[in-house]
C-alpha cells in the first residue's frame, strides 16, 4: 500500500508523514518512510538545482523529477512486494502542481505516466500566509504568490479525477495532536477496509 503526503511547502508533510510512519510501526504494521526528491543520484541533482548550486531550466527540472520518481518506483516495488506500507513525503501531484505551475500540465502528466498510482493521498491544507511563517529563512525561496498559485492547482487537481476518490484533505492549521489524530483515523480506516 502506497500512502503519499502532499501539500505546499510549510504545510507539515514531513512532520506528519514521519509521525504516521512511527505510529504504524508501533501498531505493528510493517512500514517504510520515504520522500521525493529522493536521496538517490537524480534526487541529488534536483537538490543542487533547488539550492541554487546548479541552474536548470524548468523543463529539465520536470524531466528530472519524473526520472527520480521512476527510480523511486523501482525501490518502492520491491518494498510493496514484501507487503510493506510505504509512506512518501511528496509524489506525483507535487510535479503536477509545482512544475504544472510553469509548464503545460498535460506534458507533466505524460512524463509521469509510468509512475505507479498511490493508494491513498493525504493532502495537508494550509493558507500560504500561514505556511510561509513556518518555513525557515533559507526555505523562503518560494514566494507567497508562488505558493498561492501552487495551492490553487493542488486544490483543483485533488477535487477531480483521478485523484478525488483517493484523496483526503486535512487542514493543518489546528493543533498538532488533533491534526495527527485525523490523519491516523483516515489511514487506519483505509487499512482496515483493505484487510
Ligand atoms: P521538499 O523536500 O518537500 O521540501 P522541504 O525542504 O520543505 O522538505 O521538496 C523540495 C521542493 O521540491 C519543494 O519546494 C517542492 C519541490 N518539488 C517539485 O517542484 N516537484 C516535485 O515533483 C517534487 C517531488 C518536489
Amino acid at each position: 500500500m502506497l500512502i503519499v503526503f502532499e501539500g505546499i511547502d510549510g504545510s507539515g508533510k514531513t512532520t506528519y508523514s514521519k509521525k504516521l510512519y512511527l505510529k504504524l510501526r508501533e501498531l505493528g504494521y510493517s512500514s517504510e518512510w520515504t520522500a521525493e526528491p529522493t536521496d538517490g543520484p537524480i534526487g541529488n541533482i534536483i537538490r543542487k538545482a533547488l539550492g541554487g548550486e546548479l541552474e536548470l531550466d524548468a523543463r529539465i527540472l520536470a524531466l528530472l523529477f519524473a526520472a527520480d520518481r521512476i527510480h523511486h518506483n523501482e525501490r518502492m516495488s520491491s518494498l510493496l512486494k514484501k507487503g510493506k506500507i510505504i509512506i512518501s513525503d511528496r509524489y506525483i501531484i507535487s510535479s503536477l502542481a509545482y512544475q504544472g505551475s510553469e509548464l503545460p500540465i498535460d506534458w507533466i502528466y505524460s512524463l509521469n505516466r509510468w509512475a505507479r498510482m498511490p493508494d491513498l493521498v493525504i493532502y495537508l491544507d494550509l493558507e500560504p500566509e500561514d505556511a510561509i511563517k513556518r518555513l525557515k529563512d533559507k526555505e523562503k525561496y518560494h514566494l507567497l504568490d508562488k505558493l498561492r498559485k501552487i495551492r490553487k492547482i493542488y486544490l483543483k487537481l485533488i477535487n477531480a479525477d483521478p485523484w478525488k476518490d483517493k484523496t483526503y484533505i486535512v487542514n493543518t492549521s489546528r493543533h498538532e495532536e488533533e491534526v495527527f489524530r485525523k490523519i491516523l483515523d483516515i489511514t487506519l480506516s483505509i487499512l482496515k477496509g483493505r484487510k
